[in-house]
């Protein structure tokens, strides 16, 4: 179920507290472009910290890459990006206007028409600003950024800020494979800044210009390999263990639905209820021609629900087209399948390649191309499949400020109401985790074991000194600020160590020593 914030609300809470500023705000701003102030870039960090450590650090079958942001544009040749990542954009006649036409569609209930690889306007679209039904016919707008690399500005020079940070996954995968000391199945993850021209950005930071995505390639066996290997290829059908250890049965279906499945614990696990998360499975011709599955992972955003990430089953398409394109290989050797070929004998083999053949042309595949597949298998190689969970940092950030905002009436002993702000973060992804407070600052004693207390907690953690108002002030700050608890310096202090913890949700206060603290929040952030 959606959140009922305005959108207008939490922006202004945003900008107050120190998390999102509009970019060159002092020169009128830029459409599309946000900068993140000190609470911002402190969530932020704390998100790719927790994508970092679930899908790399926990495991043993993943490792990073941290890539360039401009590359040879023969990548984007190679992906596709260069010819075709592209969207279908109108303009007004009467007032100039620009659109997304299939966004204008789908506003005013009506559909696009796809005719070929162009787009036709249905009847009675109309311009959302002023109204007129004098748009002009789409036309494909490519959405990458495009610059020049040294002096010269000709097109010999021209590069783009890539789109997306997963074509350099593909682009190393052989210097990957030559270092990691990784076995097929395993993943490359990366995150970083992705560019897109947007036509409209749009819903505050949810579709920018400029943002990060944190993405994983995870590398798995073709599942004609997987069946000279086991046997047999382990389906959906057969209800595998999505929870457990992987197998190395598992066919493309079940690897596929097994990182849909850790996504949606990872996000459950930063704070994002279950209820809020939706699944949206692609069907017929919205899935790319290349790809076997693809679900959208959609979180009920205030302004309606929306892709967080999207989850790709994305086939051998990637590394063949790269494979094509640069003429180097991009097959991996894979000893057990060699041996496991190496097992059959000829009327297995034959059998074996006419039943990969009937498959593939059923595909609408060439039965040379299935032949060649097979050759290549029973000498122990081929081009890995892929999985691809695809995420973006900026539009997870907004789904944890939205999730997390709240208002509440409070009602105090005489009887008079508040209303409290209160941003109710995961203490994973908290910016602040604690607030630290003497208690009063001018008692020198107190103060100085108060700044004792901090100096030893903001190693661990970040942590905010605040000296000055009423306890309940500097409270009600941090409660807007999203942190999870405030320790309170007080008399008590200097007499027996212990400190007054106050929780942000519950607002009761509890007394601990430092040391139960520490314990408390290392168990409680993870
Ligand atoms: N490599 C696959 C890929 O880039 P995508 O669905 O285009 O797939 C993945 O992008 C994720 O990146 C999206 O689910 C979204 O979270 C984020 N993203 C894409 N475009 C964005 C934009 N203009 N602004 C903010 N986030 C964006």
């Amino acid at each position: 179920m959606s959140k009922e914030i305005p959108m207008e609300t939490l922006a202004s809470l945003c900008k107050r507290r120190g998390f999102i500023f509009q970019s060159s705000e002092l020169y009128g701003g830029i459409n599309g472009f946000w900068d993140y102030g000190p609470l911002g870039c402190e969530l932020k960090r704390n998100i790719r910290e927790a994508w970092w450590k679930a899908v790399v650090r926990n495991r043993e079958d993943v490792v990073g890459l941290d890539a360039s942001i401009i590359m040879h544009p023969a990548i984007w040749k190679a992906s596709g990006h260069a010819d075709g990542f592209a969207d279908p954009m109108v303009d007004c006649r009467v007032c100039r206007k620009r659109f997304r036409a299939d966004q204008l569609c789908e506003e005013q209930g009506l559909e696009l028409i796809k005719n070929g690889s162009a787009f036709v306007l249905p009847e009675g679209a109309q311009c959302p600003a002023c109204g007129a039904k004098h748009l002009t016919e789409p036309r494909s707008f490519n959405l990458m950024f495009k610059t020049f690399v040294g002096p010269v500005e000709d097109e010999s020079n021209a590069a783009w800020l890539r789109p997306e940070t997963a074509q350099a996954i593909f682009a190393q995968f052989n210097n990957i494979v030559a270092t990691a000391r990784q076995q097929i199945p395993f993943g490359v993850a990366q995150m970083g800044k992705s560019f897109r021209n947007e036509i409209n950005p749009r819903n505050y930071t949810f579709r920018s210009r400029e943002f990060e995505q944190m993405e994983l390639e995870y590398f798995i066996r073709p599942d004609e390999a997987i069946e000279l290997i086991c046997g047999r290829v382990t389906t959906l059908a057969d209800h595998p263990d999505l929870a457990g250890e992987p197998q190395e049965s598992w066919g493309w279906e079940v690897w596929h639905r097994y990182w849909v499945e850790q996504r949606l614990t990872w996000y459950r696990a930063i704070g994002l209820p279950d209820a809020d998360l939706e699944q949206y499975w692609q069907v017929g011709d919205e899935l790319a021609h290349y790809a076997r599955a693809c679900v959208d992972i959609e979180y009920a955003f205030p302004f309606g629900v929306q892709e967080l990430e999207g989850i790709a089953a994305r086939s051998d398409f990637d590394l063949r087209q790269h494979q094509t394109h640069s003429g180097r290989p991009m097959d991996v050797f894979d000893e057990a399948l060699k041996q496991a070929a190496a097992k059959l004998d000829d009327a297995a083999r034959d059998s074996f390649t006419q039943k990969v053949v009937t498959e593939w042309t059923a595909r609408g595949k060439s039965a040379d191309d299935a032949q060649a597949f097979v050759t290549m298998l029973f000498a122990g190689k081929y081009v890995p499949h892929v999985i691809e969970p695809s995420a973006g940092t900026d539009r997870l950030a907004l789904a944890l400020l939205c999730n997390a905002y709240d208002e509440e009436t409070l009602t105090d002993d005489k009887g008079k109401t508040d209303t409290r702000t209160v941003l109710r973060f995961h203490p994973a992804i908290a910016p602040i985790k604690l607030g630290v407070f003497p208690l009063v600052k001018n008692k020198p004693e107190l103060y100085a074991k108060a700044r004792e207390i901090f100096a030893r907690l903001q190693r661990r953690w970040n942590c905010f000194w605040d000296e000055s108002g009423a306890i309940g002030r500097r409270y009600r700050r941090m409660d807007e600020a999203g942190t999870p608890w405030c320790a309170t310096i007080d008399f008590q202090t200097l007499e027996d160590g212990t400190v007054t913890l106050r929780d942000r949700d519950s607002m009761t206060q509890v007394r601990l020593s430092v040391a139960e603290l520490i314990e408390k929040l290392d168990n409680e952030i993870g």
